[in-house]
């Protein structure tokens, strides 16, 4: 637990019991490869925002730990399949489902935690989050397949990369906190400010995601380095290491691009550090934090006001 976990920790506790309760199936690989998944555990940074939001707009039910298991749900679906089509054989410090199971029990238990999502929606019985986690779940699968066209094409522009990460990770930290402020019943502009931190907090946190990729290591990261490059992914501290670095830097790296070769991890790794493309992948990631940050300003002062601003630190500060 992270310590501003700590916050909500008896309804984050609940959410952790409902997860588990809500894999259940009668299908014995459904239930196995859903708690190998979970059972290793994950920062639980979505339904932290679920929670943090509903309260800091005092909301008073039960349904935001709900909300929390289902957006959870639909993070760790986009994870299975997102493994599978990444060929990642490490997450969460742990094999993971694709490389343990087989690709095609990842996919399909996928799909069973998409819908068993949905299922828990419907008990939710609000059009309007019934209507953004169906668009963010469309909006997801369009990022993972735009991610998908661009990869191994070294023109990929900076444009096309911050649309890329928009959709497939933003979007889901935006509706997490735009539904529950929904829950809360708070004002149309609060519920503005709500979607508009989670928008750049999930910005803000993929960038330092593609930054890590290069370089942290996979004891701390507990997932593989060079993942990206693996796949030929253009990402920012690419993409600007090729504008900043010399003509024989900017051949190597499209050409890692173009083959997704690993082989030369160590030069470009070098090439990002010193063309600024990491400092500048992270200046930006920064920007995103301060924005998020400066959505918070409508809301009443209380420990959970508080801890969404330390998110926003700890999203650029974190090793993993
Ligand atoms: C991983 O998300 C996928 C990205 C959007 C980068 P997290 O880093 O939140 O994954 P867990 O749930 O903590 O393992
Ligand atoms: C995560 O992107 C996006 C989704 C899961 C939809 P990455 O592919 O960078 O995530 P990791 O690094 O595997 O966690
Ligand atoms: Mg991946
Ligand atoms: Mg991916
Ligand atoms: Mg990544």
């Amino acid at each position: 637990m992270l310590p501003f976990h700590q916050v909500v920790k008896s309804e984050f506790e609940q959410v952790n019991k409902l997860i588990i309760r809500q894999l259940h199936s009668d299908v014995g690989l459904v239930e196995n490869i859903g708690q190998y998944i979970v059972d290793a555990g994950g920062k639980r940074l979505r339904p932290l925002l679920v929670l943090l939001i509903a309260n800091s707009f005092g909301y008073k039910g039960t349904q935001h730990i709900s909300l929390a298991a289902i957006i959870e749900f639909i993070h760790t679906a986009t994870l299975l399949h997102d493994d599978v089509v990444d060929t990642s054989d490490l997450r969460r410090g742990r094999a993971t489902a694709n490389a343990r199971f087989g690709n095609a029990p990842s996919v399909l238990v996928g799909d069973f935690l998409y819908s068993r999502a949905f299922q828990m929606l419907v008990g939710i019985d609000s059009m309007a989050i019934m209507r953004i986690i169906a668009d963010t779940t469309n909006i997801i699968s369009e990022g993972e397949v735009q991610q998908l066209i661009n990869a191994g094409n070294p023109d990929t522009s900076e444009a096309a990369y911050f649309d890329v990460i928009r959709k497939k990770t933003a979007q889901l930290f935006q509706a997490a906190a735009q539904t529950s402020a929904i829950l809360a019943g708070v004002s149309p502009a609060l519920e503005e400010s709500a979607k508009h931190y989670g928008y750049h907090l999930g910005m803000a946190f993929q960038l330092v995601d593609d930054v890590l990729d290069y370089s942290s290591n996979r004891e701390e990261l507990g997932k593989n380095i060079g993942d990206d490059l693996a796949e030929g992914k253009p990402t920012l501290p690419l993409i600007r290491a090729m504008q900043q670095g010399t003509a024989e830097q900017r051949t190597m790296i499209r050409s890692a691009i173009e083959n997704g070769a690993l082989s030369q991890l160590t030069e470009i790794s070098d090439a990002i550090h010193s063309t600024g493309a990491l400092d500048y992948t992270l200046a930006r990631a920064a920007h995103h934090a301060e924005q998020a940050k400066a959505c918070l300003v409508g809301f009443t002062d209380s420990s959970e006001r508080q801890a969404l601003a330390e998110l926003t630190a700890f999203a650029l500060q974190r090793k993993s």
